[in-house]
């Protein structure tokens, strides 16, 4: 299984996403390929936003080896899901990828958890420490829904 998830800048959700589910996969002992990326190019080659980084330590994630990068439509070829953080996001991927554009492995994240809801996760970047508390439970919680159905 190789999973991409993305979000606008890749330092804040999809990182988060990126760390816990490689921990869970892990965990149950699974050679998945796990990455994430960015649909703008503001924060390339940074890593995580510190809040990211010290929410997913709190839970014994370490993601501080991340670092930002674009998603390109070469990422169709490479990955079996592709996990849009939100529907902006979601928009975005189809925008770049062009005619490589694959609906079929494009999946709006939290649909996972909440099916049909079309749901986004919430961006903390404008917040305080405290939002990406509650982005990291529901990042989590979609993981491990996810995960469920594999194991
Ligand atoms: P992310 O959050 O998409 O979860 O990484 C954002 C980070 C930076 C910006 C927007 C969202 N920005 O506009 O710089």
């Amino acid at each position: 299984m190789r999973i991409l998830f993305v979000c606008l800048g890749n330092i804040c959700r999809s990182p988060i996403a990126e760390g816990v589910m490689k921990k869970l996969s892990h965990d149950h002992k699974l050679n998945w390929e796990i990455d994430s990326a960015a649909t703008n190019n503001y924060h390339i080659g940074e890593a995580p936003h510190k809040f990211s980084q010290q929410v997913c330590s709190e839970h014994g994630v370490n993601i501080s080896m991340q670092l930002a990068r674009k998603f390109s439509a070469e990422d169709f070829d490479k990955f079996d899901l592709i996990y849009a953080m939100a529907d902006d996001v979601l928009s975005e991927i189809k925008q770049i990828s062009g005619s490589s554009f694959i609906s079929s492995k494009a999946i709006l994240f939290l649909n996972e958890l909440y099916p049909n809801e079309n749901r986004s996760v919430t961006d903390p970047w404008y917040g305080d420490k405290d939002g990406y508390y509650v982005v990291y439970d529901e990042i989590e919680a979609c993981c491990k829904k996810i995960l469920s159905k594999y194991i």
